[in-house]
């Protein structure tokens, strides 16, 4: 039997979909929801969007887009968990939950935000300025993202490792505070997906404004790929493939025979004119049917609404369970709740009860009385009277001593110790509730 191995990951949608993305993220993670033994989750980061991005308009517009490019590039929701953030309340609660376990001192340290800060006292500005809260707090709702659905493996890119760590740091305190609740996900880097060069050569990113937009039309497509920088190498002359931009991305979309084929193209002195052309033909032939379902679905947004719709509720009804179990953990709970009753209610272990205790006093006829109370403050025991409290105290040292064994059931519900009555089970309590309570006592007594 294969190991479900359940994956998760993330879209920020600040932008639109370029090749890169496609090449990186969107088709090896397709690829990936195929195989047998997966468990997907894809989901669009709209809450993490709003850490970067304040126009309405291009947070929503993005979403549209990022979400109809998964859907064209043939991710099956029916197959996946294909959500969007904001649709799942839960994440924002398990945040909050989140936060209070983690040390500021570990969000001090996040890449992102430390650059923020060194390019700030560069400066010579105040270390803060201009940074949000939300960017401080960013890794937390990155952690609630795939704590939430107990993901085990992380695809992102190496700028995210921190984050995944730092997720795993969240989950490890919180299960050591309130108990095993969150698997430790791991970061997965994929060696074999290429990172694709951009226009300019560099890694091909929003940030470079180098990107090659996943959709738009051939002949901006087309536009795009003849605006790559090349060498001044002419026609005839021999080019290095491995060095060549160009070369990296037809590889990217090429078949193994066809990268050799351009390969040696290469070292025949192809001209750029001609291999970007090349480039151009081998890039829109894949695209150009992912291309006519995207603009397809674009035009209709509430299929797309109702698709993420669908996805949420599928989502939350991972979600939500979770987080009551969440809730109930930490001591949001019901006050009408007993711990006990509440845990065997929801399918969960019962928390070990813990002991009973002898409680001593003197009443208004001036004796000696103990009584053993549970710890939900049911009376389990009542004592006869003594005349001394060092009476009532020796037979409490002896009762926590032996535990239960010490007692037997006498008639009426009276209670023996060496053979004679010292005290009455109180209304519904049976013998061996009280003698198996007594006995949780004694032992706590002797590991204390
Ligand atoms: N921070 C990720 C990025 O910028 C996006 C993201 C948000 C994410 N939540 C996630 C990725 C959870 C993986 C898992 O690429």
């Amino acid at each position: 039997m294969t190991q479900i191995v359940r994956v998760l990951t993330g879209i920020t949608t600040s932008g639109t979909p370029h090749l890169g993305n496609y090449v990186g993220a969107i088709r090896p993670a397709i690829a990936a929801s195929r195989a047998a033994g997966a468990e997907s989750f894809y989901f669009l980061a709209d809450y993490h969007a709003l850490i970067k991005v304040g126009d309405p308009a291009r947070v929503q517009r993005s979403t549209l887009e990022i979400a109809a490019a998964w859907l064209a590039c043939g991710l099956d929701p029916d197959r996946v968990w294909f959500y969007r953030q904001s649709d799942i309340p839960e994440i924002p609660e398990l945040t909050w939950l989140l936060t209070c376990v983690t040390a500021k001192g570990l969000l001090n340290r996040a890449h992102a935000y430390k650059a923020a800060v060194d390019r700030n006292v560069d400066l010579g500005e105040d270390a803060d300025a201009g940074v949000s809260a939300g960017l401080f707090m960013y890794p937390v709702l990155m952690a609630a993202d795939i704590l939430m659905f107990g993901a085990h493996k992380v695809p992102v890119g190496r700028d995210q490792i921190q984050h995944i760590e730092m997720a795993r740091d969240m989950a490890a305190r919180f299960n050591h505070l309130y108990g095993e609740h969150f698997v430790l996900p791991e970061a997965a880097i994929e060696a074999h997906v290429a990172t694709l060069p951009g226009t300019d050569g560099r890694k091909m990113s929003k940030s470079y404004d180098n990107t090659i937009p996943l959709f738009c039309s051939a002949a901006e497509l087309k536009k795009a790929i003849l605006g790559i920088v090349t060498d001044s190498r002419a026609p005839g002359e021999p080019k290095d493939a491995d060095e060549s931009n160009v070369f990296q991305l037809y590889r990217a979309f090429a078949s193994a025979q066809e990268t050799e084929a351009m390969r040696r193209a290469f070292a025949e002195g192809i001209a750029w004119g001609e291999a970007k052309q090349r480039l151009f033909e081998r890039i829109d032939a894949e695209i150009a049917p992912l291309r006519a379902r995207y603009e397809a679905l674009i035009a209709e947004p509430a299929r797309i609404e109702e698709a993420l719709l669908a996805g949420a509720a599928k989502a939350r009804a991972l979600a939500a369970p979770l987080l009551a179990r969440l809730r109930h953990a930490v001591g949001l709970r019901a006050l009408t709740a007993l711990s006990t009753s509440a845990d065997a209610a929801s399918g969960e272990p019962a928390e070990a009860v813990k002991p009973p205790q002898f409680k001593q006093y003197r009443d208004a006829d001036g004796l000696f009385y103990f009584k053993l109370v549970a710890d939900d403050g049911r009376i389990l025991l009542q004592s006869l009277s003594h005349a001394a409290p060092r009476d009532a105290g020796q037979r409490i040292a002896r009762l926590k001593r032996e535990g239960g064994k010490a007692l037997t059931a006498g008639a009426g519900g009276g209670v023996l110790l060496d053979g004679s009555v010292i005290a009455h089970l109180c209304e519904g309590v049976d013998f061996a509730a009280a003698a198996a309570a007594l006995d949780r006592l004694a032992a706590a007594e002797a590991d204390a």
